[in-house]
């Protein structure tokens, strides 16, 4: 059994509960992304990074999209602040989220990034309209870089049946005897035009890791615990029971597009998969990056040195004309036989109880939408 290497060579952990932090005073209070990248850095999910970028990787990756050892990585993973006069080069310092200690972080550089150019390279965009762009001009404009140790895991409160670290997701699939496993990211309710590309890619692979991003989305996004509760019921009743697992994917999204397509597959390669997929603007918002550039963006790497296979898959839409799932390449047919919502409208249709139509999305999906936006709705 060959199970796909990580990323780098080497599943990284980094998490050790019983590390003493007796005589370490100077604390850091992180926000909720950076709880999440502290974790995901120690449980191997971002490997090979070891901790938060320090100024000689960080230029690499926003310049490069590599580290500067060369490995691609296209987001820079950073531990912004507001105010770095209490700390030094050298501190070990605790980082502290809401109140409670997650980890350490050993301080070995504090540096001034230009944001502007961060944004520019990293998002293509410095427009504040852009919620991966907002996020980065309002969390911090100092960085903190170095090695990273976790001693406490984040609570789950909802769905913890579904948090795997890459070490169990590996475990699981060796233990199905799965050989090819396909990935799939996603922010939103599984729709017919998804359900068409994982089953497309199931045709010809082991299996399907449905991995939904449940970290910190933009607000007009379903939430995460709607939507776990959508894919469970479309796997009850749609998907073979062994041939896919649910596991949540605990980051932040970037909606960085094309980047963020490159670090989605990276780490799906750390939890074990051996595909991954991107369709129609991946990890996109509004109308920054172009429908395919999630795509195009890998030709500029060899198939090794990404060492997951991309699977890409144009956009996907219900044809009447042709009675099912098609795409560009597979369909005859003008736009005019084509049901195609923009998530927008599908969201405004689902908060008013209005039901989208079948051949966009199943009905035990829209039901539980419904349900679960008019309760959100409520607690308003
Ligand atoms: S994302 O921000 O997580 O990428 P989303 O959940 O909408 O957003 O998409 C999940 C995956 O499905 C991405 O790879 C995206 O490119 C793909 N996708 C979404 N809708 C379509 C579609 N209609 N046709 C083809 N691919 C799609």
């Amino acid at each position: 059994m060959t199970i796909i290497q990580p990323h780098g060579g080497k599943l990284i952990n980094l998490y050790d509960p019983t590390l003493s932090i007796k005589g370490l005073h100077k604390t850091v209070s992180i926000d909720a992304t950076s709880v999440s990248d502290l974790e995901l850095i120690a449980t191997g999910a971002y490997s090979p990074l070891t901790g938060f970028l320090t100024s000689k990787d960080y230029h690499a990756v926003v310049n490069n999209i590599r580290l500067a050892d060369s490995t691609i990585w296209s987001l820079p993973i950073t531990l912004p602040v507001k105010d770095s006069s209490a700390y030094s080069v050298g501190d070990t310092v605790l980082l502290d989220y809401q109140g409670e200690i997650y980890g350490t972080l050993e301080i070995t550089e504090i540096f001034e990034p230009d944001q502007q150019i961060e944004a520019e390279k990293v998002y293509k965009t410095t427009d504040r309209a852009h919620p991966g762009v907002a996020k980065l001009f309002d969390r911090g404009h100092i960085y903190l870089g170095g090695p990273i140790k976790l001693i406490r895991r984040i609570e789950q409160r909802d769905f913890a049946e579904f948090y795997f670290d890459p070490s169990e997701t590996r475990q699981a699939f060796e233990n199905n005897g799965w050989k090819t496993i396909v990935g799939f990211q996603t922010r939103n309710p599984v729709h017919r035009a998804h359900e068409y590309i994982q089953k497309t890619a199931l045709e010809t692979v082991d299996a399907l890791l449905l991995n939904p991003l449940v970290g910190e989305t933009k607000s007009d996004d379903i939430p995460a615990h709607v939507r776990m509760e959508s894919y469970q019921v479309l796997l009850r009743d749609y998907y073979p029971e062994d041939r896919v697992k649910l596991a949540v994917f605990p980051a932040a999204m970037r909606y960085a597009g094309p980047r963020e397509a490159i670090f989605h597959a990276l780490v799906r390669k750390n939890y074990g998969c051996t595909h991954f997929i991107v369709g129609r603007d991946h990890a996109g918002v509004g109308d920054y990056y172009g429908t395919y550039e999630a795509q195009e963006i890998f030709s500029i790497f060899t198939a090794e040195e990404i060492g997951i296979t991309l699977l890409f898959f144009e956009h996907s839409f219900f044809c009447k004309a042709c009675g099912n799932m098609a795409t560009p390449k597979t369909c005859p047919h003008s736009s005019q036989d084509h049901v195609i919502l923009s998530g927008t409208k599908v969201r405004t249709m689902l908060k008013s109880g209005v039901l989208p139509p079948s051949e966009f999305s199943r009905k035990e999906v829209v039901d539980v939408l419904i349900k679960g936006l008019q309760e959100k709705e409520l607690v308003k």
